[in-house]
């Protein structure tokens, strides 16, 4: 199967600081995860996909399409949903206002997502509908943004440490909605620093060791080998 997303040989630089030293990455349809410890590139990683950081070298292609250093509202139309790290949300306008701001239909016209799909996957959002982005929490703001990349139905969902800072109960909430869409046609690239959440929603993992890619294997073995949980996530030992 030809990949959904193929980045090859990825170099950035922040200044003469080169974070990404050469990150390649296949994206087959489906779910893909990425870990690695604070600071290792992975925000870069992503956020080089999405345009926002300019790529010194390496080709990044969406659909066998060459995607590389694209405005990113192009990159975003043609169909890369993203939730960055930390949570924007748009806080004059409400959660009904901000899903329908955004809404659009994917590149090849399919509109599977819209406000009221959104509110079946996370009723809490249903409940507050007319509520300021402001007053939401944490855990309902993580929502209310990953209902804004959906709802401009992307073939791929690019979500960076969406845990971050949730309660547990929140977390389980998000890992039940990533299983949720693995039933769909969507393709999930998520970007996660708690191990049990990127296991539960797949069984590979991509470690990211300071700016390239350094295990490409199953979160079993990872868990299991203090020597790699050491190595590459700072664990234990
Ligand atoms: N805008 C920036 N300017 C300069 N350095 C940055 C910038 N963003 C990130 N960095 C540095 O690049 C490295 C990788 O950061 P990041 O991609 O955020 O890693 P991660 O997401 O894995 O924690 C870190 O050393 C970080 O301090
Ligand atoms: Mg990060």
């Amino acid at each position: 199967m030809k990949p959904i997303l193929k980045v090859n040989n990825l170099h950035v630089y922040y200044g003469g600081s080169h974070v990404l030293q050469g990150a390649s990455l296949e994206l087959e349809k489906g779910t893909t995860t990425i870990v690695g410890r604070n600071g290792m590139g992975k925000t870069t990683f992503v956020s080089t996909i999405m345009g926002l950081v300019p790529a010194a070298k390496g080709t990044v292609e969406f659909c066998g399409e060459d995607i590389t250093n694209l405005p990113s509202y192009k990159i975003a139309r043609k169909g890369i949903g993203y939730v960055p790290q930390g949570r924007r949300i748009f806080s004059s306008l409400t959660v009904d206002e901000q899903l329908n701001f955004v809404a659009r239909n994917n590149p090849d016209g399919s509109s599977e997502w819209n406000s009221e799909r959104v509110y079946e996957f996370f009723p809490r959002l249903k409940e507050r509908y007319k509520q300021k982005g402001t007053s939401l929490s944490g855990g309902e703001q993580q929502m209310l943004a990953i209902g804004r990349a959906l709802v401009t139905n992307p073939k791929l969902l690019i979500m960076d440490e969406p845990s971050e800072g949730l309660a547990p109960v929140i977390i389980d909430q998000l890992i039940e909605f990533c299983h949720k869409l693995k039933k769909t046609e969507m393709s999930l690239l998520l970007v996660e620093q708690n191990l049990i959440f990127a296991k539960s929603v797949s069984e590979n993992a991509n470690v990211m060791l300071t700016g390239t890619f350094a295990y490409k294997d199953t979160y079993e073995r990872l868990l299991n080998t203090p020597e790699l949980l050491y190595k590459y996530l700072g664990v234990g030992i």
